[in-house]
């Protein structure tokens, strides 16, 4: 209802402001696609902000919460992994531990927010393969398209789960990829009593031969890390909550200063197998800084200029730059 009630008066009379914002489908006389939820999704991310601080008197219902999570999981994920697990806090005592887990104002913020998310990025994430596979068959997706998927994402990810389904493609990356899959499929026991060691070396080798063939033919580019791999996609999930949250009108704050090892350690999560992306508080802002979108820019946080970020068509054009002035100089020179 806060939600409903933040985004109406928010868009109060602007519904029909635009060819693009009008209500419904199809596609407006330009060509353009309707865009019924452009202002909508605006008015959202411009809703979100950090949050200094919560009121923890104002629970979030539950509800909205599993809403919110559900929506986060609808995040996309490098080939569809999921790679992350989420740990939901809203007991006090569990709070407590995981508030001394804390760096310097992010302890008061976990203390006082009613709700804190604990984002884990999963760093063995071959172990989901097979159930993605299953989920993938059940909408669908034909043997080799699934043979294709569990090849190409074994070999982003580790060697558990490889396929030989592209051993026969000549190219000389997938032939790579291939002989790289079969080496360490054939030695699953013993690359798994290395446990993390064995990966990182598996992941180095791999980026190396990549880079020298990228020279000749395109290559899958192999992130540093397991964990680089894993924190994208948990990133994507965090920033949907984050979103889901601040269009039922709640407040999130996402934090990065804490100590891993005692996070872990609070919520009994596997010390080698997750790493910790992100924590977000989440509940009603105490902090006096207004959200509601329409006066809330005066409020929001300051970005780099556009043109310094954006780029158009190479990295050292800004977008949108207007045509550069006339140079009378060069023109005196003619
Ligand atoms: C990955 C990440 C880590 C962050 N860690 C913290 C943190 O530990 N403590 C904190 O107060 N804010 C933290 N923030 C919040 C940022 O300071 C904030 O997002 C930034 O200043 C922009 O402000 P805005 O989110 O209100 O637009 C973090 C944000 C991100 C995305």
């Amino acid at each position: 209802m806060r939600a409903w009630r933040c985004l109406q008066r928010w868009l109060g009379g602007r519904e029909h402001s635009t060819a693009r914002s009008g209500g419904g489908g199809g596609v407006g006389a330009n060509g353009a696609r309707a865009a019924p939820h452009a202002e909508a999704l605006a008015a959202i991310v411009r809703r979100r902000r950090a949050a200094r601080s919560f009121d923890p008197d104002k629970p979030v219902p539950g509800d909205v919460l599993r809403e919110c999570l559900a929506l986060s999981a609808r995040a996309p994920s490098g080939f569809n992994l999921q790679p992350y697990r989420v740990v939901v806090v809203q007991d006090a005592y569990v709070r407590k531990e995981l508030a001394y887990s804390m760096l310097g104002g992010n302890i008061r913020r976990v203390l006082r927010a009613p709700v804190n998310v604990v984002f884990l990025a999963d760093l063995e994430p071959w172990r989901l393969l097979d159930r993605v596979v299953d989920l993938e068959r059940e909408t669908g997706k034909t043997e080799m398209e699934l043979a294709a998927l569990r090849s190409d994402a074994s070999f982003f990810v580790g060697w558990r789960g490889a396929s030989a389904s592209r051993d026969q493609d000549a190219e000389p990356a997938a032939a790579a990829k291939a002989a790289f899959n079969t080496i360490f499929r054939g030695h699953d026991e013993e690359l798994g009593r290395l446990g993390g060691a064995a990966q990182t070396a598996e992941m180095g080798l791999k980026r190396g031969l990549m880079q020298a063939l990228s020279h000749i033919t395109q290559t899958p580019t192999i992130n540093s890390s397991a964990e680089a791999w894993a924190f994208k996609s948990s990133m994507l999930a965090a920033q949907n909550f984050m979103l889901a949250m601040a269009a039922h009108g709640y407040d999130t704050s996402p934090m990065e200063g804490f100590d891993a090892r005692r996070v872990k350690e609070a919520l009994s999560v596997p010390e080698d197998r997750f790493s910790v992306p992100l924590i977000i508080s989440a509940g009603v802002a105490d902090d006096g800084i207004v959200t509601d979108a329409e006066d809330s820019k005066d409020n929001a946080s300051p970005r780099f200029p556009f043109e310094e970020v954006f780029c158009a068509d190479s990295f050292d054009f800004p977008m949108y730059r207007r045509a550069p002035p006339a140079n009378k100089d060069m023109e005196n020179r003619k």
